[in-house]
């Protein structure tokens, strides 16, 4: 196990600057997340934790030991971090089989035939994937490749694993899948694992902690998912973190107005302070009636997905989504169609100052 800092990195090419001053702490033996959209500087950053890449500024320390120091010009090679790698594009070797491209790396450190056969075929057996040491990669799903590339990089038993985009190639079932095989994995083993993606579903369920990293590479957010999911700093972060609904409020003297309109606030009270106003929520947070207290609405699409129903809300103006589970739909008679009206209730606000642009779209 090993903890890792990152201390005032930086990074650029030719002039353009992806990372600038970066700092992190990740635990000993946590599952650390790092959160952000394409193009952020999340490879950038692993590649330089690696080492496949020196820092233009700033310290990286694995295990309490620099790794990377620009100043100094210290620059550990990759071989020598203690590390397992897994990236998106997982480059298995295609004419070698599930054993040998696994015990790959104990040959290359020349680790004799033996003990090589003993713990390529136990890294074998915890990814699930004994009794197939014979195989070639062509003769695997894309999700038993993918545990190939897993059990490589965990052979030399690693102190800190770095996971980047690992199941972005595999299907919707099998990177939910995947998903939990890793976090399990990472207990079994008490391991340091970093993991970057832009999808929130895999750093929400996968994390100890996670960072939420903006398109400037600069960090907004770190802690739980459920804080940040619950508490988040600021907009991007809400954004980043689920589908968002934006409703824009007016205060007037000691009156609180949806958006342009005459239509007064019902919902919980904002803690912030200003002119304008935003209620950001999700669609899990909407509560639909027929009749009493809310937002007076009118359905504007309808959709049945099974486990839930879909909703598209217009709101003095503004398209909000909700998602509403289809038992309660049925057995309080909150099936409804395009063209009806409704009353929108809120569970949960997060206040936001200004005017925001609502994302639910028609
Ligand atoms: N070797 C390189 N040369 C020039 N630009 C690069 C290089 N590697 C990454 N970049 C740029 O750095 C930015 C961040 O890239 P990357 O870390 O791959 O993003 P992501 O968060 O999607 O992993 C991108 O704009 C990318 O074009
Ligand atoms: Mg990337």
């Amino acid at each position: 196990m090993a903890s890792v800092q990152i201390q005032g990195v930086s990074k650029g090419y030719a002039g353009r600057t992806v990372l600038s001053g970066l700092s992190l702490d990740i635990q000993d033996g946590e599952c650390f997340t790092l959160l952000g959209p394409s193009g952020c500087g999340k490879t950038v950053l692993m590649r330089l934790i690696a080492g496949f890449e020196a820092p233009d500024a700033g310290v990286i320390l694995i295990g309490g030991d620099t790794v990377a120091s620009a100043a100094s010009g210290q620059m550990l090679p990759p071989d020598k971090r203690g590390l397992g790698m897994v990236f998106q594009d997982y480059a298995v070797w295609p004419h070698m089989s599930v054993f040998d491209n696994v015990s790959y790396p104990l040959q290359l450190a020349g680790i004799a035939t033996g003990a090589l056969q003993e713990r390529t075929q136990r890294v074998v057996a915890l990814v699930g994937l004994a009794g197939l040491e014979a195989r070639l990669p062509s003769q695997l799903s894309g999700g038993q490749q993918q545990r190939v590339a897993l059990a490589r990089a965990l052979v030399s038993e690693p102190r800190l694993l770095l996971l980047d985009e690992p199941l972005s190639n595999l299907d919707a079932n099998l990177r939910e899948e995947m998903r939990f095989e890793i976090k399990d994995l990472q207990r079994k083993l008490g391991i340091t694992v970093l993991y970057v993606t832009h999808d929130q579903e895999i750093a929400l369920g996968i994390s100890d902690r996670l960072a939420v990293m903006d398109e400037q590479g600069a960090l907004r957010q770190i802690g739980a998912p459920h804080e940040v999911y619950e508490r988040p700093c600021d907009d991007f972060v809400f954004r980043f973190l689920g589908i968002a609904n934006f409703l824009p409020v007016r205060r007037d003297g000691a009156d609180l107005y949806i958006g342009g309109s005459s239509a007064a606030w019902v919902g919980p009270a904002p803690d912030k302070s200003g002119a304008r106003l935003t209620a950001g929520f999700r669609p899990s947070d909407v509560l639909l009636s027929r009749g009493g207290a809310g937002l007076p609405g009118i359905v504007r699409r309808a959709s049945f997905l099974g486990a839930q129903v879909d909703y598209l809300i217009d709101i003095a103006g503004t398209l909000i989504r909700a998602a509403l589970p289809s038992h309660e739909c049925l057995e309080r008679g909150l099936l409804f169609v395009e063209g009806d009206h409704c009353l929108v209730s809120l569970a949960s606000v997060q206040w936001f100052v200004g005017d925001l642009i609502s994302e639910a779209r028609v």
